[in-house]
């Protein structure tokens, strides 16, 4: 049973924290298999695939001794406990991450199904597992039989058009069935009416030139005996519609689809349904959609019964087949974009007559779904925006060139539903043109989506302020985490930015699960290098510009920091080629290690507040930091050579960085909080001046009134850096802030995801430059990290959370905080609370892993565990005091440890 803790009054908005309960059932289990990161995937490339699970027990101190795999080809196998794809045998291993499989060759459709179960400490087995599975795609290119057919001849080709195939099936038993499809472009697949999948925007964002993933879906549910339908409708997408604020068609000019039914009967035979020349094409009632403009429907133009059987389309025009086969074709291993919840309108207004404005009270991404009645021919229109003017009216102007304007044209005759299919918008209003009368709320939902990561994270503590930042960090990650990493979901820019996913990424891992979304965006990454090695600024890259720093680098920071949050060896391994070819690009582009030349576009500390830190400067730096990364990745996948040389090179450019740069008494050029938080970030400084730049750096932001001033670059580090300084007042002062520029001061105007900018609307000035101000990017956001991983406490001390540092921040202005963190070992979680000097420490380890435990005590025989002196706890050890901390290793569990502070 779970252990609820309850929070003290004061907790408004974390009613309870569920922990692993002590004490019970002595028995281990193996529980959240994962293949490839994911639940159950259909359609993997990978044959040899590396499984994971989580062991869980309720006793301290669990750990895995040994396991055992079995994989099967078929379930009935896997109750006989025969391995007849692989059995591992007992391994003696406390690995329970990462694990490949080598078993039997795997070939294209392969089904394997398999189960883990674990020993105990003692040596005890536990059950096996419940069964999980994971399917083999399509390998080879021989697999495929269909053909990239498009619908070039139909006069309209900006519209979405509906491509079909009618098929009959003889009465033999199904045992299988299966679609595989993509596009060049977007779909949404039906069969006999219903809808394939729960795919949003499919197939996901590539660089088209290169590869195209192809999505899976077991269909067996929806075929019948006799006569059926495919249907796909098929829209421009990032392939041909408009990307970024120059791309238009930048891929191709018309859509394409490629799709392969296969169905397996009980006999042994199978047949396919390919698209080919047979398939009919014919215009939809989507008279026009864009990523950019939005989604035009015209219900007049419904043609019934469109995706079934029954209709007629004899006299449709035939698909055109086109050649394709350049494009390379791969398997989607990622969780999809799916629709994630629903929001309510929480108020309507009329500022102009007729314009009717619903506040959904959250900026969030995705679509409105409409419910009206109105008679035919009536043209709702739907404009959509972040902010509202000062008279109430929406305010678009910041979207630039990306309109986000809806119609639907009611066909009559009672209550209408629709809801566009191949558009997004980011907002928090929606104007609704064309009602006759004052509105009901439920004319309007908004319809939330993204990529479907699983949620790891939830950070509460006493201050409703933080607690709001948080929620809009995660929101900010819900709505640019569609697909790859964007910079902004609203105006007509929505592109992969490579600085903001570097500088994010950290956070991301805390509030999601977003390992399999970003290693397939790091192929993205590598596809977009160009052949001198420079990474772009844009992944997919649609701008073939790049090197810029703290961008570019991006392409090794990603990789490193999947490594250490999933200890993903292999993640290293594919992309270390790149990152390598990376960091001879940026010496080359030096002069003495110094990088002076060729940094592209060259952004610096990007947004940052009259605190200019000089370009070579952030360029060297990040040299440093990312040839230190490439030398310690090398070093983790065993190629101890140019671990060695790279760490020498690390060694040298810091010590350019230093002559250059630094005075003997610490200052750095430029003198800008960024400078200093590089510096210390990446260990570019000799030992005897850290202090010293620490020093200067916590001057700049005291002689600022407390506050920050950095962009985009900075940010992320500051208050890490001030807190392993020894400065951490002072990362709790800037962190509760809210006078601009700060973290708050937007929470603090009712901001419900992150602004671009420090000073996206001021009270004094209004909103900034239209020309750039988004209320919803991600990257300022880049503090959450320190919520979970400082505040929370909560950070790897190895790979993969394996060992675990459990070391709170706590300071003035917070009375408790609460952190939950699901790491691939599974979760983890803080409690803390703090009266007159007194310290309530709660902490769950997940079993096999062993965590180091800092506790604020000024010394160890005030600190207890569950009433008893701490020394005497079952799976706690003291290790040393420092200072005004005591060390405990801990072995799994839940712990409530007491303190006294000084
Ligand atoms: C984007 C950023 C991006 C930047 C490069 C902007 O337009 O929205 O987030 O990193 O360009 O400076």
């Amino acid at each position: 049973m779970p252990l609820t803790i309850k929070l003290p009054l004061d907790c408004v908005l974390a009613s309870s924290v569920v922990l692993m309960a002590t004490g019970g059932f002595a028995e281990i289990k193996t529980d959240n298999l994962r293949c490839e990161y994911l639940k159950n995937p259909v359609g993997l490339d990978a044959v040899s695939p590396r499984l994971s699970w989580i062991i869980t027990s309720k006793q301290r101190g669990e750990k895995q001794t040994a396991y055992q795999i079995l994989v099967v080809s078929s379930e009935k196998l896997l109750g006989e406990d025969q391995g007849d794809l692989w059995d591992s045998g007992k391994v003696a291993s406390d690995e329970s991450i990462q694990i490949v499989y080598e078993g039997r060759p795997l070939s294209s459709r392969q089904e394997c199904f398999w189960k883990v179960r674990a020993w105990d400490r003692d040596g005890q087995p536990g059950h096996w597992s419940q069964p999980a599975r994971w399917e083999i795609g399509l390998l080879k290119s021989d697999d495929w039989n269909a053909h990239w057919i498009d619908a070039a001849a139909l006069p309209v080709s900006s519209a979405a058009p509906v491509l079909r195939k009618r098929f009959t099936l003889t009465g033999r038993k199904i045992v299988r069935a299966r679609l595989y499809v993509t596009a060049l472009g977007l779909y949404e697949a039906r069969i006999n009416g219903q809808r394939v999948g729960d795919h949003v925007l499919a197939p996901d964002w590539t660089d088209y030139r290169k590869r195209v993933r192809y999505q899976v879906y077991d269909v067996m549910g929806l075929l019948k005996k006799g006569d059926n339908a495919i249907v796909a409708l098929l829209a421009n997408g990032w392939y041909s519609g408009h990307i970024g604020n120059h791309g238009y068609q930048f891929f191709g000019k018309v859509p394409a689809l490629l799709a392969q039914l296969e169905v397996a009967y009980a006999d042994g035979t199978s047949e396919r349904i390919v698209t080919d020349e047979s398939w009919k094409v014919h215009a939809s009632p989507i008279t026009s959609t864009d990523f950019m403009q939005g989604e035009d429907y015209d219900a007049r133009r419904e043609l019934k019964h469109w995706d079934m059987a029954r209709l007629d389309d004899r006299q449709w025009a035939a698909a055109t087949v086109r050649d394709e086969r350049s494009v390379a074709l791969e398997g989607q291993v990622m969780e999809p974009v799916r629709q994630i919840c629903e929001i309510k309108p929480k108020a309507i207004t009329e500022p102009k007559p007729g314009s009717w404005t619903f506040d959904l009270g959250q900026n969030m991404v995705g679509v409105v779904r409409l419910k009206v009645s109105a008679p035919a021919g009536t043209v709702m229109t739907l404009r959509h925006a972040e902010m509202l003017d000062s008279d109430g009216t929406i305010y678009t102007k910041n979207l630039r060139g990306a309109p986000s304007v809806d119609h639907y044209v009611c066909k009559g005759g009672g209550t209408e539903i629709w809801q566009p299919r191949f558009t997004f918008h980011g907002f928090r209003y929606v104007e609704v043109t064309g009602l006759s009368k004052k509105p009901p709320p439920s004319v309007v939902t908004g319809i939330v989506i993204g990529s479907d990561t699983r949620r790891t994270g939830e950070f509460t503590c006493s201050d409703s302020r933080i607690n709001q930042l948080q929620s809009n960090i995660h929101w900010g990650q819900r709505g640019n985490y569609i697909s790859i990493p964007t910079d902004c979901p609203q105006r007509d820019e929505r592109l992969g930015w490579m600085g903001d996913a570097q500088v994010f990424i950290r956070t991301a891992t805390y509030n999601a699960d977003v390992a399999a979304f970003l290693s397939k965006w790091l192929t993205d990454v590598d596809d977009g290098q160009s052949p001198t090695g420079s990474f772009s600024d844009v992944s997919p890259n649609t701008q073939d510009a790049g090197g810029v720093p703290a961008w570019g680098d991006a392409g090794v920071i990603c990789p490193w920091t999947l490594y250490e949050v999933y200890g993903d060896r292999r993640i290293l391994e594919r992309h270390l080629p790149a990152e390598i070819k990376w960091i001879e690009y940026l010496r080359t582009h030096s002069t003495e290690l110094i990088r002076d030349k060729d940094r592209g576009a060259d952004y610096g500390d990007w947004l940052s507040i009259g605190a200019d830190t000089p370009k070579d400067l952030i360029g060297t730096a990040y040299f440093a930091y990312s040839t230190h990364l490439v030398a310690r990745s090398c070093k983790a996948v065993g190629r101890l050579d140019e671990a060695a040389k790279y760490e020498q090179l690390f060694q040298d450019i810091k010590a350019a960085f230093t002559k250059r740069y630094v005075a003997p008494d610490g200052c750095i050029q430029g003198d800008t909080q960024c400078a200093y938080a590089l510096a210390l970030m990446f260990d570019l400084l000799p030992d005897d001046l850290r202090p010293k730049a620490a020093q200067y750096l916590q001057d700049d932001i005291e002689a600022k009134g407390w506050h920050l001033s950095t962009g985009f670059v900075g940010v992320s580090y500051l208050l890490p850096v001030l807190t392993q300084e020894g400065k951490a007042d002072t990362a709790y002062r800037l962190l509760l802030q809210d006078t601009y520029p700060s973290w708050l001061f937007s929470v603090k105007h009712d901001a419900t995801t992150i602004w671009e900018r420090w000073d996206g609307w001021t009270p004094e000035k209004g909103f900034q430059d239209p020309g750039m101000n988004s209320f919803n990017h991600y990257s300022l956001g880049s503090c959450g990290e320190y919520l979970f991983g400082g505040i929370g406490g909560i950070r790897p001390a190895s790979p993969g959370f394996k060992t675990i540092s459990i070391e709170p921040v706590i300071g003035d202005g917070l009375t408790w905080a609460s952190a939950r963190y699901d790491s691939i070992h599974g979760q983890i979680a803080t409690l803390w609370k703090m009266r007159n000097k007194k310290l309530s420490l709660e902490v769950s380890i997940p079993a096999n892993t062993v965590a180091t435990i800092r506790v604020p005590a000024k010394n160890l025989e005030s600190v207890t565990e569950s009433g008893k002196p701490a020394e005497k706890a079952e799976g706690l050890k003291f290790i040393s005091q420092k200072g005004s901390f005591a060390f405990f290793e801990a072995g799994s569990g839940n712990y409530h440890l007491s303190s006294t502070v000084e």
